[in-house]
């Protein structure tokens, strides 16, 4: 059989951890010798560039180094994307690999699927006759139905391209066939984020974070960077003051994203918490150091995605303070509370944790650290034999 030639993009922090989990099914199908040899090109497209939230995931995840960096950084989301998509055309005509993997929802996943999708490769394409790449896109379907969040746009476009999509909980059948999407491209692989926290689990068990930042044994850790929660003082500000009402029953633990950082300058909101000594405000974290922390903790504080899911997985209890989640599993199955912005019913819910009171959740299935190599073994049915 011919070599098997495969592309994946990796962009922003989250898409980290999923690229990791497809690179080592990669590495470990090659080296059972299985048929097709597969050829992995790994492209970064910068658009998270500084150390603590691009290098130190690929140390740490043993991702291989990027062969393509198109270094795009920052911008407003029309100027982010337009140049990934600038800068990934030549790459994507010269490689002309027989799939490109995107994984996610952020705006490189939607900038390279546009690019992919119209496409056409030069002479006769790649040995197959392909013109362009079979475009795969992982952890497909989600949706939070608010298409205020850059996010839900990114992942509607990016399906609606996509030829095979690879799913990680099951509303999202519900959600892709209501948008008219056949069933034959909708594959259930569980989640490649989980399968990447449960490898690294026990190492992360020991890492000394906590030492080092003297933390104790109780705590609760926060993270927050939507947008729509830390863009404006008048959404900033009332979850603020509900974390600092929060420090009153239990210590914080708060690793600071970059626009969060920004913004709590802009607003002068900084200093209250820097003076609030039940607050350890840090940098973005590494990892390991990360997973160390949600692992042992009493309770988290998000607005993420991901950690949602990460939190699931260790059955820690979690309160998510957006009005919408797109992976409901997490809260049906799992050990998530999703409890909007209000500050009043963060309190209560945080209040009902704390008391011990907290759901202790059920892994959704599939959630089995195997999704990578499901992919894997799809990719090389799917697309080799095509
Ligand atoms: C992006 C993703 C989001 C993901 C988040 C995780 C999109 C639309 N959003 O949001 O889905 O949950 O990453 O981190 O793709 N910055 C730095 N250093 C960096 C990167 C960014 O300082 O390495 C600064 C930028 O200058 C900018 C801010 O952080 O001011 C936001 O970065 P951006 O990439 O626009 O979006 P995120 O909020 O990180």
């Amino acid at each position: 059989m011919n070599n098997l030639k495969i592309m994946t993009i990796a962009g922003a922090r989250p898409n980290f951890m999923k690229v990791a989990s497809i690179s080592e099914a990669v590495k470990s199908h090659n080296n059972s010798g299985a048929d097709p040899y597969i050829e992995h090109i790994l492209v970064h497209t910068g658009q998270h560039y500084d150390e603590k939230l691009s290098q130190c995931f690929f140390q740490e995840l043993g991702i291989p180094e990027p062969d393509i960096n198109l270094e795009v950084g920052s911008g407003s989301h029309a100027q982010q994307t337009a140049e990934i998509m600038k800068r990934f055309e030549p790459v994507l005509l010269n490689e002309q690999p027989d799939a490109l993997i995107v994984v996610g929802d952020v705006n490189s996943t939607v900038a390279c699927t546009l690019v992919a999708s119209k496409i056409i490769y030069p002479d006769s394409g790649t040995e197959s006759g392909r013109i362009r790449p079979v475009i795969v896109h992982v952890e497909a379907g989600l949706r939070s139905f608010d298409k205020d969040m850059p996010e839900e746009i990114n992942r509607i476009l990016t399906d609606a391209l996509s030829d095979i999509l690879f799913l990680t909980e099951e509303d999202a059948v519900k959600n892709l066939t209501s948008e008219g999407v056949a069933t034959e491209k909708m594959v259930m692989v569980g989640n490649v984020m989980i399968d990447t926290l449960l490898r690294h689990l026990s190492m992360a068990k020991k890492s000394d974070v906590r030492r080092r930042f003297k933390i104790p044994s109780s705590y609760a850790l926060v993270t927050m960077h939507r947008p729509s929660n830390v863009d404006t003082r008048e959404a900033l500000k009332p979850l603020i003051d509900c974390l600092i009402e929060i420090s009153k029953s239990v210590p914080l633990v708060f690793p600071v994203h970059p626009r969060t950082r920004n913004a709590l300058e802009r607003f002068e909101l900084l200093p209250v918490l820097e003076q609030n000594s039940n607050i350890l405000l840090l940098d973005p974290l590494p990892y390991l150091d990360f997973l160390n922390l949600l692992a042992s903790a009493t309770l988290v504080l998000t607005d993420s995605g991901g950690i949602q899911e990460e939190t699931t997985a260790l059955q820690v209890p979690c309160i998510t303070m957006r009005e919408n989640t797109e992976r409901p599993v997490t809260v049906t199955l799992g050990t998530n509370y999703l409890t909007g912005t209000d500050p009043a019913t963060i309190l209560s819910t945080a209040g009902k944790i704390l008391s011990g009171q907290g759901k202790k959740g059920a892994i959704p299935p599939y959630w089995d650290g195997k999704a990578g190599e499901r992919i894997v073994k799809e990719l090389v049915e799917r697309v080799a034999a095509s």
